[in-house]
């Protein structure tokens, strides 16, 4: 099976970059990074990109003119980043902690002739439990028992799509927010890797269910 061409998008510290890279180098994952995507021109993300030798692409969010509509700015900032990736033609987007939301047109650019997207994101709740940013603190801050990660192909409602992966874990003796995180970011760099395995060979059928789609692993 030859490499998946993905490029990997993130705002932040870059963990997952870090845990995706390890699976790829033991070839457990056999896919291609073909370069790395922030809005954050100083994120984490870009300097582990450029110590793997990855092209990182810095395409920042607060350099454009403030004075054009959210809409309007989110559209320039996706339009600079596709004139940037699609000459790498990249096969698959691999979303991993970034910020941004993604307008439609944008997410139907990657949309395979099967109807999902071609872009995969994880997500530090048990979706639908707690969407948006900061969902570990959100679970802690809620007393929730049981947080966990989703691995979800992407649309354009927020934090939705596809479910692919799921796992919980337990909080209930967690004392503090950043215990809660760094027991979550311990399962999100095992089940990411693990998740992409199958998803970027496309190896899932989607099913359909009363309240949304669901991505089931083909066996
Ligand atoms: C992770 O918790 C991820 O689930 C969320 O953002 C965080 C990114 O962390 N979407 P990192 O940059 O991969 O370390």
């Amino acid at each position: 099976m030859s490499a998946v061409r993905i490029v990997v998008f993130a705002s932040g510290r870059g963990s997952n970059l870090d845990a995706i890279v390890q699976a790829i180098r033991k070839k457990e994952l056999p896919a291609q990074i073909l370069a790395v995507v922030s809005d954050q021109p100083d994120a984490g993300a870009l300097v582990k990109a450029r110590q793997y030798d990855i092209p990182a692409i810095s395409v920042p969010w607060s350099s454009l003119d403030q004075s054009l509509s959210v809409s309007d700015r989110r559209s320039f900032h996706e339009k600079q980043i596709l004139e940037k990736i699609l000459p790498l033609q990249p096969q698959f987007l691999v979303l991993a902690g970034y910020m941004r939301v993604l307008t439609g047109d944008f997410i139907d650019v990657f949309r395979s002739e099967r109807g999902y997207s071609r872009m995969i994101n994880i997500h530090p709740s048990l979706l639908p439990a707690f969407p948006g940013r900061n969902a570990y603190a959100q679970a802690y801050r809620y007393g929730a028992k049981v947080a966990g990660v989703t691995v979800h192909l992407v649309e354009k409602e927020v934090d939705s799509g596809p479910v692919c992966a799921q796992e919980s874990f337990s909080i209930a003796d967690c004392r503090t927010e950043i215990e809660v995180e760094e027991k979550g970011l311990a399962v999100e760099h095992r089940l990411f890797p693990d998740t992409l395995k199958w998803v970027l060979r496309e190896d899932f059928s989607i099913e359909h269910r009363l309240d949304g789609r669901i991505c089931v692993r083909s066996y």
